[in-house]
């Protein structure tokens, strides 16, 4: 099934937001960012300002004036006021970015306050775009103007030559990857994810592949198995009793060999319920990387009951 124009349009939001912030994090990392990283923004640039905008310039804007909404004042005249901005600083930025890929290292400090001018200004209008300006146009065109929109969409990309969206997102692609954005977590700070993992109301501990202790949460805070920073990098048989260790082996192999994918236990610790599982860790391309182990206290969620929609007490 073909999809709907603000389908088309809103991917086009999604990918740009993806490629913005692997480009802030090139920007505020302490290396400068690679030039050829830079010569792909501004090839995909070029998308959004070409592409993307006039998508919506000759298509969308168009048939939303004929159904009554003023081409100035208005949401209308908001978007076209932002599409010139956003073309006014993508003026400045291009050839900046341009220099800089091409080797001239000058133009850094320049480049990187013109893209978060640009990145700043796109993101807050593709807010306003996806939702408010999409929603008032879908209430007003009907299904006849809603396929005109698709096939002006598909228009403007074939002007650009054939396969031109997949392209551009490739680009787009390569970006990320290369700004090692591919997954969220790489955007965080050390410490802002060390912070999350230890705000889990679970306990957390990691054995590497090769079966060696690397880390455990909540270092500082009180636990309900203790554990002390004396256990990292020892062998995980040495932190079992003989007597469990052949459990701790078979969890470990069936891991290994991709026969299981959870390992769980609950026990009584004086009246407190406790949930442990261990969980096989798999890298993107299914590679084992080591087991994680979490500790819950489920006592108070075991006795849950109807439902709680309003605020209890701080
Ligand atoms: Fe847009």
């Amino acid at each position: 099934m073909s999809q709907r124009w603000d389908e088309l349009l809103k991917r086009d939001h999604e990918v740009t937001e993806r490629v913005f912030a692997a480009m802030e994090a090139k920007f505020s990392c302490a290396d400068p960012p690679p030039p050829a990283l830079v010569g792909l923004l501004v090839q995909y640039l070029h998308y959004v300002d070409q592409c993307h905008n006039q998508k919506e310039e000759l298509h969308l804007f168009p048939r939303l004036e004929q159904m009554g909404m003023p081409r100035h004042g208005g949401p209308l005249g908001v978007m076209l006021q932002e599409h010139d901005r956003a073309r006014e600083i993508l003026a400045r930025l291009a050839p900046l970015a341009t220099a800089y890929a091409a080797g001239d290292r000058q133009t850094l400090a320049e480049l990187a306050a013109a893209f978060a001018e640009y990145a700043a200004l796109c993101k807050d209008h593709f807010w306003k775009e996806n939702d408010i300006l999409y929603p008032m146009a879908l209430r007003m065109l009907d299904d006849g103007q809603a396929a005109e929109v698709v096939a002006g969409i598909e228009q403007v990309e074939a002007a650009l030559g054939a396969g031109t969206r997949a392209h551009y997102y490739r680009i787009a692609e390569e970006i990320v990857g290369r700004a090692e954005l591919a997954d969220l977590s790489f955007g965080l700070e050390r410490d802002v994810l060390a912070a999350i993992l230890n705000t889990l109301p679970v306990e957390l501990s990691f054995i590497d592949h090769e079966d060696r202790v690397r880390y455990f949460s909540h270092e500082h805070g009180e636990k309900i198995f203790g554990r002390t920073r004396g256990a990292i990098g020892t062998a995980v048989h040495n932190c079992h009793p003989p007597k469990s260790l052949h459990l701790v082996n078979q969890i470990l192999a069936d891991f290994k060999a991709g026969r299981r994918e959870v390992a769980e236990f609950w026990i009584d610790m004086s009246g407190r319920m406790i949930h442990i599982r261990y969980w096989p860790v798999r890298g993107d391309d299914g590679r084992y990387l080591g087991t994680l182990e979490t500790v819950q206290d489920v006592t108070a969620i075991r006795r849950l009951t109807g439902e709680q929609r309003l605020l209890g007490p701080a």
